[in-house]
């Protein structure tokens, strides 16, 4: 009989325990809450970026970036150039810029979306970038895909998306192997091109909160287990398996 007792009471003490250990996880789970995204430090972060952030700190793209990021839902997508890439630049390219110039270079970096990297596939040419106007001659923007490869170019360079550097459901940025010099600064007026459309909007991953199940256990009518020891074993582990399928 003290053995009966003992099962009745150990049957609910283990869903009770299973129960706690399911909602533990779940906590520890939950994403934890932290500030907003600070491009400075994604790029300080990745390394070999430091003239893009000079460059961003001089035109206070930072701060605008860090505000957008803040302030609003609108998704953002970055092509970040490396050292190399802006050292790879013919001399003197930055310096011929005035720093309204080098605000729109900047912005020629920068969609007002976010892109994941299967997004580029489906994406209309040319893409709106920060800079404005994407009509010919100004500041098109085009991708090219294959699979998760994606090509840039801009009419006067061509460029791959080497890397994804970071990404959240806001934030997407790509480090490129080449400075994305703009056809308005660089190039000469190609020929005319169709109205340039908009970039398609940007897909939220949806906040689920973790809510954990709770599987109410029915402590009141425990069975007659009599002396039954394999078919005891049995229930405790159906239960436990139900448990498992309800977390
Ligand atoms: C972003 O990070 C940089 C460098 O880590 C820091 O200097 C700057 O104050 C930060 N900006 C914000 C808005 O937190
Ligand atoms: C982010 O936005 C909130 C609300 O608009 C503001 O109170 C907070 O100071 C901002 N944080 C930063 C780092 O800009
Ligand atoms: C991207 O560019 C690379 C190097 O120029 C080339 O080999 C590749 O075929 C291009 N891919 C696409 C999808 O345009
Ligand atoms: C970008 O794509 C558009 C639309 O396909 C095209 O008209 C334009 O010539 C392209 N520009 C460049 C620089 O490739
Ligand atoms: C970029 O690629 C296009 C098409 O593949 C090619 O016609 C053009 O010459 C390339 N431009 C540069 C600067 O490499």
């Amino acid at each position: 009989m003290a053995k009966q007792h003992s099962l009745t009471l150990f049957l609910p003490l283990l869903l009770f325990f299973l129960h706690c250990i399911s909602f533990a996880q779940a906590q520890a789970q939950a994403p934890a809450p932290s500030g907003p995204t600070n491009i400075t430090k994604v790029l300080e972060k990745a390394g070999q970026f430091t003239t893009l952030i000079k460059i961003l700190k001089a035109t206070q793209q930072d701060d605008r970036l860090n505000s957008q990021l803040n302030n609003s839902n609108q998704g953002l997508t970055v092509f970040a150039p490396t050292d190399n890439a802006f050292a790879n630049l013919k001399s003197g390219t930055l310096n011929t810029l005035n720093s309204q110039q080098q605000l729109q270079l900047i912005q020629f970096h920068i969609l007002p979306a976010l892109y994941t990297l299967s997004q580029f596939q489906t994406a209309s040419n040319p893409l709106s970038t920060q800079a404005g106007n994407s009509g010919d001659g100004q500041y098109p923007l085009n991708v090219t895909t294959s699979g998760n490869q994606v090509n840039i170019t801009t009419g006067v360079v061509n460029a791959t998306v080497a890397n994804t550097i970071y990404s959240d459901s806001q934030l997407a940025v790509y480090q490129v192997d080449q400075v994305l010099l703009p056809l308005a600064l660089f190039g000469s007026p190609a020929a005319p091109a169709p109205a340039p459309s908009k970039p398609e909007k940007s897909v939220r991953a949806a906040d689920s909160p973790s809510g954990s199940s709770d599987p109410s256990v029915d402590s009141s009518g425990v069975m007659s287990l009599k002396n039954k020891p394999v078919a005891v074993i049995t229930i405790i582990y159906a239960v436990m398996a139900a448990i498992c399928l309800l977390i």
